[in-house]
């Protein structure tokens, strides 16, 4: 799914997170994110988000650290999410091994078939790169990844609460653009030009691929905030996503995913991501590290079970 909306979004993807990168501020020192001081009029000052009084989505909140999940083949599955952590939604022998946390492995391609494109070079030929799905899905609730990301330009790793209907919020840590972290949400599928992505510095002059750092999302029904290493880099309100009489805001149960992704498929995605990865350069895999994943569901909108 990532994916997908990813190949076809490409360049218009490129453009807005350009766009949301210049719009963003970079925030140094951690910090809580602030009150938006901005008054809300009555257009778009939103009604609150009903509590379910029926029944509840069902939500586990849990912290992983990787010594012995039950990660099932997508294949193997058998719909019943108490018998798995993860759903491998990849399916590729070798794209993962679970050692002092997961390690997530883009696999080198036989032949990368690199190509000249009308403004650039892509690879036809792409990386199989780990990705899996929670069992369960989560309406809001708050999610922490602790990462160590592949640097490497044109890799991409990612944590993302995703519906089934395309409501999205990413995390998105891009090789060569090792100082910055990359925020970005969709509604429903749609794109909101120049507002979905953001560009974020690593707080104390970190880096996404020499440490470990803890990358969350805290989605609530009326915010969305994106925090590094505790420090809040980005709030989005949902006040500020009203258009022609909709929130444009995240509002389905959602899997949390995680994943390792080669972004050399197009012209467009190539340059977003600092690719086409030239894989007669690199090893025989890409790894990116996570050490500890957790969820705390929000337990007025789901059914909470540990
Ligand atoms: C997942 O299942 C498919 C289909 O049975 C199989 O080809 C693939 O090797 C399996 N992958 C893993 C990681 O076991
Ligand atoms: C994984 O999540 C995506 C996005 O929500 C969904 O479309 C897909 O059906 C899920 N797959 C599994 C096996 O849970
Ligand atoms: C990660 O950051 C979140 C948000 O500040 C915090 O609640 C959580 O405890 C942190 N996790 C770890 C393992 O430090
Ligand atoms: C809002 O609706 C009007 C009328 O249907 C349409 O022309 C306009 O493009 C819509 N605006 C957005 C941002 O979708």
């Amino acid at each position: 799914m990532i994916l997908s909306i990813k190949k076809t979004l490409l360049l218009i993807l490129g453009l807005a997170l350009v766009i949301g990168a210049i719009a963003s501020p970079h925030h140094k020192s951690k910090k809580p994110c602030k009150k938006s001081s901005k008054k809300l009029t009555k257009k778009n000052s939103p009604p609150p988000v009903p509590i379910p009084t029926g029944p509840k989505n069902t939500c586990r909140s849990f912290t992983d650290k990787f010594q012995n999940s039950r990660i099932v083949n997508q294949s193997a599955y058998n719909g019943d999410p108490t018998s798995a952590d993860w759903i491998d939604t990849c399916g590729v022998p070798g794209t993962y091994t679970q050692s002092n946390g997961l390690n997530l492995n883009l696999l080198k391609p036989a032949d990368q078939q690199r190509t000249k494109g009308d403004d650039g070079y892509y690879n036809k030929v792409l990386g199989e790169g780990f990705s899996c799905n929670s069992t369960y899905k989560m309406l809001y609730g708050s999610v922490s990844m602790i990462l160590k990301a592949n640097g490497v330009g044109g890799c991409v790793s990612a944590l993302v609460c995703m519906s089934e209907n395309g409501d999205e919020i990413d995390w998105e840590m891009v090789g060569k653009d090792t100082k910055h972290a990359q925020s970005n949400y969709f509604y429903d599928r749609m794109l909101i030009y120049g507002v979905n992505g953001g560009v974020h510095e690593i707080p104390k002059n970190g880096q996404i691929d020499t440490d470990f750092h803890n990358y969350t999302i805290d989605w609530s029904p009326d915010y969305i905030k994106w925090y590094i290493d505790g420090s809040c880099v980005r709030t989005l309100e949902r006040a500020d996503t009203y258009v022609n009489g909709t929130y444009r805001f995240p509002c389905h149960p959602s899997y949390v995913q995680m994943g390792i992704w080669d972004g050399s498929g197009a012209v467009g995605t190539a340059q977003w991501s600092n690719g086409p990865i030239d894989w007669t350069k690199q090893p025989s895999q890409l790894t990116s590290t996570i050490q500890q994943i957790s969820i705390t569901c929000n337990p007025d909108y789901n059914q909470v079970i540990n």
